[in-house]
Formats: C-alpha cells, sequence, structure tokens
C-alpha cells in the first residue's frame, strides 16, 4: 500500500513540474519575441525595407530579407483587380513594420547617397513647371518616414518646402528632418518652432513661420500650399500647376458662413486646459464673451489647409487689418480653420471672394479631400481602410476613386493602415508625371517644328 500510494503522488509532482516549467519557457518566449524568429513568414510586412541603408533594420530583420515580399502590380490595384486587391488585404492582416525615425536618420545622413537610392536626380520637369514654382509649408510632429515619403513625392527642383516640426517631436523625429533639409537647397526648417497644441493658434502660427521664412525666399513661387504628415498629393507636379495657372491668380479653398454650433468658437473666449486623461491641451470655451472681431471683418469658417496666391500672403504680412484679426483670434477654438476662410473674403484682398457669394464647401475646393464617415455612401463610397475619429484612412480599393476624385490633395493616409496604396499613388503620380512631361516636350516640339516650317 504504501509503495503504490508513493508512486502515485510522486508522478502529480512530477506533472506539476513540467506544466510549471512549460508556462515559464512559454513565458520567456513570449518575452523574447522568439516567434517572430521561428515562424518569420506568419504575420510581418516590412515596408521599403530595401530602402534602409541603416545597419538598424538589417539587423533588426536580416532574417526576413529574402523571404517572399508581395509583388503588388499598381495598374491592377487601379483596375480594382480582385486578386490583387485580395493582396492588399493579405499584407493588411499582417503586422506592419514600417521605417523608424532612426531608419530615415541613416538614410539621409549620406545625402548623395540618399538622393541617388530614391532616384531625386530622375524626376523629369517641363519648361512650364520651371516657371511656375511652388511654396510649400509643413506642419509635422511624427512618423519621419511619412514626412519623406511625400517630399519625395511632391518634390521638384524649382520649388521651395519649409518644414514646421513641434517643439514636442522626439529628438529622432527633428533629426531626421533636419537630416532630410540639410540635402536640398530649397527645403528648409522653420526659423522659428512652436509647440503646437490642438485646435489652438499655435497650429495657425506655425504655418505663419512658414509662411513669413517663405516670402523671403529666393524662390519666386506663385502659390503656397500647407500640408500635413498625414497628407498625400493626388496630382503630380506637372497637373497641379496646369490646374494653379487656370486659377489666374485666384485662390482655392473652403470657406462657408457659419453654423451656430461653429459660432461658439468665436463668440466665447477660449482657454488652453490639460484634458483628463489625455496628454494633451485643448482651448475650453468659457463662459466669457469675446468683444466682436475687428470692424470689417465678417467670419467665415472653413479649413485649416489652403492653396493660396503669393499677392494674398504678402497682403496678409502688410495690412494692419488682418493682424488684428491674427491677434483677435488667439483665444478662439481652431482658429486655423476659420482664419484663412475669412481672409479670403476680406474686400479687396487679392483673389477675394465676395462676400454675397455661395459658400465653398469642402468638396467643392480643390485643396484637400477628406472621407467623413458619416457621409459615406451619401456623398462618397464607404472607406476601404479604417477610421481615426470619423476621418476615413484610405485603403488600396480607393486609389483609382481619390486620382478621380478631381481634389489636388487629400488627408488621411497611413502606411501602417495600408503601404500598398500609398506605395501604388507615388508610383502612378510619378507615372502621370513622366508621361505628361513627355507629352509637353512632344507638344512643343511640334509647335517648334510648325513655326520653323512656316518660316
Ligand atoms: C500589371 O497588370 C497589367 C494589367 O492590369 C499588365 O498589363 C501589366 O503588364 C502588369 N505589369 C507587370 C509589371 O506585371
Ligand atoms: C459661468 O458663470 C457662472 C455665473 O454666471 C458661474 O457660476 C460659473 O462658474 C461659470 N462657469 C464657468 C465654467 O466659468
Amino acid at each position: 500500500m504504501k509503495r503504490r500510494k508513493c508512486s502515485c503522488k510522486y508522478p502529480t509532482r512530477l506533472k506539476i513540474l513540467v506544466l510549471f516549467l512549460m508556462g515559464w519557457l512559454l513565458a520567456l518566449m513570449k518575452l523574447l519575441n522568439v516567434e517572430k524568429l521561428l515562424f518569420p513568414h506568419k504575420g510581418i510586412y516590412l515596408v521599403e525595407h530595401f530602402l534602409s541603408t541603416s545597419s538598424y533594420v538589417r539587423n533588426r530583420y536580416s532574417y526576413l530579407r529574402n523571404s517572399i515580399q508581395y509583388k503588388i502590380n499598381c495598374s491592377s490595384i487601379y483596375e480594382q483587380e480582385p486578386n490583387e486587391i485580395g493582396k492588399s488585404l493579405e499584407v493588411r492582416k499582417k503586422e506592419i513594420i514600417d521605417l523608424e525615425d532612426e531608419d530615415i536618420i541613416a538614410i539621409t545622413s549620406d545625402c548623395q547617397v540618399y538622393r541617388t537610392l530614391r532616384g531625386y536626380y530622375l524626376k523629369p520637369v517641363s519648361p512650364e513647371e520651371e516657371n511656375f514654382p511652388l511654396a510649400y509649408s509643413l506642419v509635422v510632429h511624427k512618423e519621419a518616414v511619412m514626412v519623406e515619403r511625400l517630399i519625395h513625392t511632391i518634390y521638384s527642383h524649382q520649388n521651395v518646402y519649409c518644414i514646421h516640426y513641434d517643439q514636442k517631436s522626439s529628438d529622432n523625429f527633428k533629426s531626421a528632418m533636419d537630416n532630410l533639409a540639410k540635402c536640398f537647397p530649397n527645403i528648409f526648417i522653420a526659423s522659428k518652432l512652436e509647440t503646437v497644441e490642438y485646435a489652438h493658434i499655435s497650429r495657425l502660427q506655425a504655418d505663419f513661420n512658414c509662411l513669413s521664412d517663405l516670402m523671403i525666399s529666393s524662390v519666386p513661387w506663385k502659390y503656397v500650399i500647407n500640408l500635413c504628415g498625414q497628407d498625400f498629393p493626388l496630382r503630380s507636379n506637372f497637373q497641379l500647376v496646369s490646374e494653379l495657372r487656370k486659377l489666374n491668380g485666384a485662390n482655392m479653398l473652403e470657406t462657408t458662413k457659419p453654423s451656430s454650433s461653429k459660432k461658439e468658437r468665436f463668440i466665447y473666449h477660449h482657454e488652453l486646459h490639460k484634458v483628463p486623461y489625455e496628454y494633451m491641451q485643448i482651448p475650453v470655451k468659457t463662459n466669457i464673451s469675446k468683444d466682436p472681431p475687428p470692424p470689417n471683418i465678417e467670419v467665415f469658417v472653413g479649413s485649416a489647409y489652403f492653396v493660396l496666391s503669393r499677392a494674398l500672403i504678402q497682403f496678409t504680412f502688410e495690412n494692419s487689418l488682418v493682424k488684428d484679426f491674427f491677434e483677435w483670434s488667439k483665444d478662439t477654438y481652431s482658429p486655423d480653420e476659420h482664419f484663412w476662410a475669412t481672409v479670403v473674403r476680406i474686400p479687396g484682398i487679392p483673389g477675394e471672394i465676395s462676400r454675397s457669394a455661395q459658400d465653398i464647401t469642402d468638396l467643392q475646393s480643390k485643396t484637400r479631400l477628406v472621407k467623413w464617415n458619416y457621409l459615406e455612401d451619401h456623398l462618397y463610397p464607404p472607406c476601404t481602410g479604417t477610421h481615426l475619429r470619423s476621418v476615413c484612412i484610405y485603403g488600396a480599393a480607393e486609389l483609382r476613386w481619390l486620382l478621380n476624385s478631381g481634389h489636388w490633395f487629400a488627408n488621411k493616409f497611413d502606411s501602417k493602415v495600408d503601404p500598398v496604396l500609398i506605395k501604388c499613388l507615388a508610383e502612378k503620380l510619378a507615372e502621370q508625371q513622366k508621361d505628361w512631361v513627355d507629352l509637353s516636350s512632344e507638344d512643343s516640339f511640334i509647335h517648334r517644328s510648325s513655326a520653323e516650317v512656316s518660316q
């Protein structure tokens, strides 16, 4: 009996010990991320890792280098071929690993190598574009790789680019931006940097800092466009220039009469407060009424994003009424969303939109396409990516719709949501740029030869 009892007891202890050991091992594997090493194909998609010259990416993911990455045909994505869209959906199921800010620092640390690697020398430019330089004000704060992709896509050597990064941004992000700017004579960091708070005057001030630097730049730009890090163009530089020429000095932005709820944003004095549970400050409404706006100002609302003529910016910096309006706007909610919409309605301003003229809504203005989830199915097809605060982050199935929407830029894009869309959009735009420049040089060749014939 005694012996038997003993033989029973022993295996139970052993079982517990084995179970304990296995649990401990599993926990250790999880901790050390061994799964990824054991099953490399299972869940990881590296975005543009081949671009990286950094040992950082190479060392961390060297075991993945020769693994199959999806070969995506962007023409097929554009044509919405189910097979190709299916591939993009498979990619999205994986853990998407994009280049980190450290990688961008490494990639841009040797400018010669970087510019060659990214083919900046190969970008075709037409004489029409050379004679119509554009300026950009980029207000950014994170994800250096997305800013790099944006700049790479909109870059043309006759244009000028101002980058404003947030004082709160990480040191790596700031270094990546500094490096990027150092590689080009026509890209610079704003001379004055703000700590940008959501919906606060500091957002508008950041654009102002860039605009004032751009006004003293030697580049004789015709129009200025402001963008953020989650934007992407829908037009090549060639197409954009030909559309801007047609504006004939007019401006392009949203400007509508404010609803009563929007009016609250500037009827009451607002104060910056910490938001509970979030690490940010936003302007909060008080019950103190503000004085009315400066005389001869009628407030219109719109978007923070614009395409404005040089003449309008010049006027803005020189006109005392506009200065007073800027000062008055400092304690309002999201002044960037009513400042430009109001300024462009001031009688006598270059490219004025008359106050009696109809509203220009966000869909009529071509500056920025934003898909709001509550308007999907009514005004546009549903979002095929995901949503962030009611705004669509686009997916690959929307490529064609985006390019045919008639807008010049769109928001929002995120490589972690759909890297295929961003790759294909950039590819399509580069293709269109080349086609148009080729066509226009043939055109001028035809013009030239017919002129020669007629002589
Ligand atoms: C991509 O697909 C199109 C058809 O949609 C085809 O004509 C083209 O050759 C393909 N390109 C490549 C590189 O496979
Ligand atoms: C608003 O005003 C009332 C008095 O009129 C005051 O009791 C209240 O605390 C004020 N609220 C805020 C948020 O300031």
